[in-house]
């Protein structure tokens, strides 16, 4: 038997207030929120990945086989120190071939962890990896082709934090006191509390989504926070939804970091939209010491259709707030209604005793130039490309094809600077994430973007032609590619994937 290897965060409690919220379900009480284990990942054998089976009693009392790396379901927070080499071992306990692909890292292609580097059970890959970004969250999980979809879903995915020791961190940076990652997931479970994945025709659609949310892998969980500034960690690690934050008081609150690293200032707002695999980090003032809940505007189907757009930075829609599809969006789908999804409640405790107290008016944000393009690319995310999978469901792919393992689509001439132009052929909504390295969004929807603010992506949202700019530094050969692919992971299991070679 493996013991589950969470710490629970002590913290002083407060007597909480009833939450004046309605909840989409019948109200579970608030387990507190599990704060992953950490792995330092430095030079030198010792840190070992497990991929293995385990169970969790998610909710209802029933019993769901999950997997993890070294857990039960998900893995540890694994942290990475810039200019250090990093040893990992992972090992496949499991009986399908896995990868683990450092999402958003920038490594070589051989070290990437993308489908040509899956290996089968009883097998292990132990990279070797320099470790050359700047401070950042970011994600790692399984990547193996036709599988991504499920395997993260069972639980093959974790958080990544990079320490960059030439800055000095002005932000909460207490991991678990006033710094804390929350792996954000929506999950379904069949009536006895059993958690399910099996594909429908609008799951393969629109991608899988849950009605029960989990962060850290508990279900609307309770976190005792200090009383002051506090780091959010937040990754959207689910397989299709698209999340809406806000807090239930309505306060503001500030977002510091993107996908890639730090943003050049503090951003104030109020609510926070993150498509699947994009990830932000975020400050928030609990000095006033009241109980509040972060939750998410219920955006359903609707948002997953080219529809609303709250919440955005990046311009709006052609065709209004709502979509065209008007109200209740296309097949009837209520993707905009009534009570917000909770995600989690915070309680405030004592105030931390060291910290930052106020919030830096600049951060040490690392931002090479890219210069103009010498080079531009068009991508057509395709929702048909007239095959049928071998599992049911019609194939999709990016310029008209489905993603091959053995035919390369584009080849790319590292240190150059290329406009990376990404379109969809119907009405949907799709993300778009690049493998290798880290971009900026010039404009969304024909309009210009302030990449200050939005920081180095490594996802975005493709909601309307969408132009990104980028450079790679890393080298990927033919025999491991780098991909590019839109991160709803049933998209992208049905095709919608392409690789590509930087020489
Ligand atoms: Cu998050 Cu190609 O992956
Ligand atoms: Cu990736
Ligand atoms: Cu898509």
């Amino acid at each position: 038997m493996r013991r589950r290897k969470f710490l629970s965060l002590a913290a002083a409690s407060l007597a909480t207030p009833a939450l004046n919220i309605s909840r989409a379900w019948a109200a579970e009480p608030g387990a507190p929120l599990p704060i992953p284990e950490v792995m330092e990942i430095g030079p030198g054998a010792g840190n070992t990945l497990d991929a293995i089976r385990g169970t969790r009693e998610f909710t209802g009392g029933a019993t769901s086989e999950t997997w993890g790396y070294s857990q039960d379901y998900l893995g540890p927070l694994l942290r990475f120190r810039r200019g250090r080499t990093a040893n990992i071992s992972v090992m496949n306990r499991l009986d399908e071939p896995i990868t683990a692909h450092w999402h958003g890292m920038h490594v070589p292609g051989y070290l990437d962890g993308g489908p040509q580097l899956a290996f089968g059970p009883g097998e292990t890959w132990a990279p070797e990896l320099p470790v050359d970004h700047p401070a950042a969250t970011l994600f790692y999980h399984s990547h193996v082709h036709g599988r991504t979809g499920p395997q993260v879903y069972r639980g093959l995915a974790g958080m990544i934090v990079i320490d960059d020791p030439e800055i000095d961190d002005p932000l909460p940076h207490d991991y678990g006191v006033n710094d804390f990652p929350l792996i954000v997931q929506d999950r379904r479970f069949d009536r006895s509390g059993r958690m399910i994945y099996s594909l429908g025709m609008m799951d393969r659609m629109h991608g899988f989504q849950g009605d029960q949310i989990l962060v850290n892998g508990v279900i609307r969980p309770k976190l005792t926070v200090p009383a002051g500034l506090v780091r959010l960690r937040i990754l959207n690690a689910s397989n299709a939804r698209v999340y809406d934050f806000r807090f239930t008081d309505g306060r503001q609150f500030h977002q510091v970091a993107s996908d890639g690293g730090l943003l050049a200032r503090p951003l104030a707002m109020a609510s926070l939209q993150l498509d699947g695999a994009e990830r932000a980090e975020i400050v928030v003032e609990f000095s006033d010491r009241s109980p509040v809940s972060l939750v998410s505007r219920d955006i359903g189907m609707n948002g997953v259709m080219n529809g609303g757009m709250m919440g955005d930075r990046g311009g709006s829609m052609m065709m209004g707030d709502r979509g065209m599809m008007g109200d209740r969006g296309m097949m009837g789908m209520d993707g905009n209604s009534g009570a917000p999804l909770e995600i989690m409640s915070f309680d405030v405790g004592e105030a931390a005793p060291a910290g930052p107290t106020r919030l830096p008016t600049s951060l040490p944000s690392d931002a090479p130039a890219l210069g103009d393009p010498v080079r531009r690319r068009n991508f057509t995310l395709n929702m048909h490309t007239g095959g049928m999978m071998r599992g049911g469901g019609q194939t999709m792919g990016i310029n008209g094809a489905p993603y091959v393992m053995d035919r390369i689509d584009e080849t790319v001439r590292a240190g150059e600077t290329e406009l990376w132009r990404i379109n969809a052929d119907m009405m949907m909504r799709h993300t778009f994430h690049v493998h290798g390295t880290s971009f900026r969004v010039v404009s969304q929807n024909g309009r210009p973007v302030d990449s200050a603010q939005i920081g180095w992506k490594d996802v975005v949202r493709v909601q309307g032609p969408t132009e990104i700019l980028l450079r790679f530094d890393k080298l990927a050969s033919e025999e491991t590619p780098f991909m590019y692919h839109c991160h709803i992971l049933e998209h992208e299991d049905a095709g919608m994937m392409g690789q590509f070679t930087v020489t």
